[in-house]
């Protein structure tokens, strides 16, 4: 392969190549644009190698005569995992496993492991770890199949020889960040490093048709490896994330080639391994107190499923000077315009009140849906009266201080009745959404404007 293959820099901005790498683009002039790359010399190899054929190639089929071929599906034995995969594990794909550092990919793969290799053959290229550091690990999370490979290596070129030579059923890379093509002259990590090693893992994949997940760290910026560079070379990219001090983590799909990008799945970290929480919502809601001002249950969706969440709210005299707002979980500037909106549609002072917002379990609320909630929240606090334990209350707060109607109000709403709510305030045009039977578990009320929903809530 090394014959057909070349090193060239490339200026990014205007495309000017040289074997040579230089700090100003000699043609367009732009600083620090030229960046490594590898080309492919000989074209019907490039074509070959792309791996997209199926059909007889450069002739157009008709749709109807392209044949069906079932897709196979590997089971993880975590149905948390595979609901997010749309099912399992499709042969051939290409998945990109992204997250922090220490959110727990290496070990949520080593897990999958241990069923995956009831019945095939696991390859897991590691370049982060020792096999004893791994063989440590496997040993804590109890993974003991014969059937798992382990190879420590960072030669891309070398873990496709393995793949060759030992024929494996699924290969894991830990991480791609740690890979190398000796072709290349950047460090492991760089964008052309990672762009290359993942396009010759990508071949390997479609050629042997065999699944590869990859490793990927997130960087700073929440990238990953710089600029998306992965995303749309890869069949699929899953997001692992969490908050450090908490021990949940949630999985999500970004992209899926085989399935809904709509699913989650959550995990809680243990000693033994990551454990998959069934009930997110329950787990969220542990340890709240009974009967206390300044507290209140929202309902989010996280892809299609429902999760309830506490919001809790602090209001108190300002000491000094400017008053102080903070939000943990939910977004600032949304805060100053629901205190804004309070102040001026709802007669609720704060302007020298510090607020203090939180919702717990380190779950973010992106959606407008939680407006309601943490209104009440921070009303409840303000004025010391209690919302009671068993009401919940969601919907968007416009700017006129009207209740706005929101989506998926029926699958909301019977989360908060299987997790015993009564009282359930929803956004009056929502009422419509309803179905009668749900109408009948619990007392279900529509509002309009904002002091209605504090007036059946407080
Ligand atoms: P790891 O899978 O190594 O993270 P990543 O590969 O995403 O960088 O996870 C490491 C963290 O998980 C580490 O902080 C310890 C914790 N952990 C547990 O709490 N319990 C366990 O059983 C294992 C294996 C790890
Ligand atoms: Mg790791």
């Amino acid at each position: 392969m090394a014959s057909k293959m070349k090193s060239l820099y490339v200026c990014q901005n205007c495309g000017y190549e040289n074997p040579k790498w230089y700090g100003k683009c000699p043609q367009c002039g732009e600083w620090d644009t030229m960046q490594e790359e590898l080309r492919v010399t000989d074209r019907s190899a490039a074509a070959r190698a792309s791996g997209v054929g199926g059909g007889a190639r450069g002739v157009a089929q008709k749709i109807s005569e392209i044949e069906t071929v079932g897709e196979h599906r590997y089971h993880t034995g975590l149905s948390e995992f595979d609901r997010v995969l749309g099912g399992g594990i499709v042969k051939g794909s290409v998945v990109l496993l992204s997250g922090d550092p220490g959110i727990g990919k290496s070990t949520i793969l080593l897990q999958i492991c241990q069923t995956l290799g009831a019945e095939e053959t696991v390859l897991y290229a590691s370049g982060e770890e020792s096999p004893h550091q791994i063989k440590l690990r496997a040993d804590r999370l109890g993974v003991d199949t014969e059937n798992l490979l382990v190879l420590c290596e960072t030669d891309v070129e070398v873990i496709t020889e393995q793949v060759n030579a030992k024929k494996p059923d699924i290969v894991m890379i830990d991480s791609i960040q740690t890979m190398t093509l000796s072709e290349l002259s950047s460090s492991a990590g760089s964008i052309t490093q990672v762009r290359e090693c993942t396009n010759l893992l990508l071949r390997t994949a479609k050629q042997l048709d065999i699944p590869v997940i990859i490793v990927g760290h997130v960087n700073k910026d929440g990238n990953i490896a710089g600029p998306k560079v992965l995303e749309h070379i890869v069949d699929t990219v899953l997001y692992f994330e969490g908050e450090k001090n908490y021990s949940y983590r949630i999985l999500r799909a970004a992209k899926n080639r085989f399935g809904s990008t709509n699913e989650i799945g959550v995990f809680e970290m243990m000693d033994q391994g990551l454990r998959q929480v069934e009930n997110p919502s329950k787990m969220m809601l542990e340890g709240r107190p009974a009967n206390s001002s300044g507290s209140c249950v929202a309902c989010v969706m996280e892809g299609m499923r429902p999760i309830l969440a506490e919001v809790q709210g602090l209001v108190t005299n300002t000491s000094f000077g400017n008053p102080r707002r903070m939000a943990n979980g939910y977004d600032y500037n949304r805060l100053n315009v629901i205190l804004a909106v309070l102040e001026k549609r709802g007669g609720y002072y704060f302007s020298n009140m510090d607020v203090y917002l939180n919702v717990i379990g380190g779950i973010k609320l992106f959606e407008p849906a939680a407006d309601l909630s943490v209104a009440l929240s921070l009303v409840s606090s303000l004025k010391e009266a209690v919302v009671p334990d068993d009401v919940l209350a969601f919907g968007e707060i416009g700017l006129a201080g009207e209740i706005r109607a929101v989506g998926f109000c029926e699958q909301r709403v019977r989360e908060a009745i299987r997790l015993g709510f009564k009282k359930i305030i929803i956004p009056k045009d929502n009422l419509k959404n309803i179905s009668k039977e749900t109408m009948a578990e619990a007392e279900i009320i529509g509002v309009q404007y904002i002091a209605q929903a504090f007036h059946a809530a407080l």
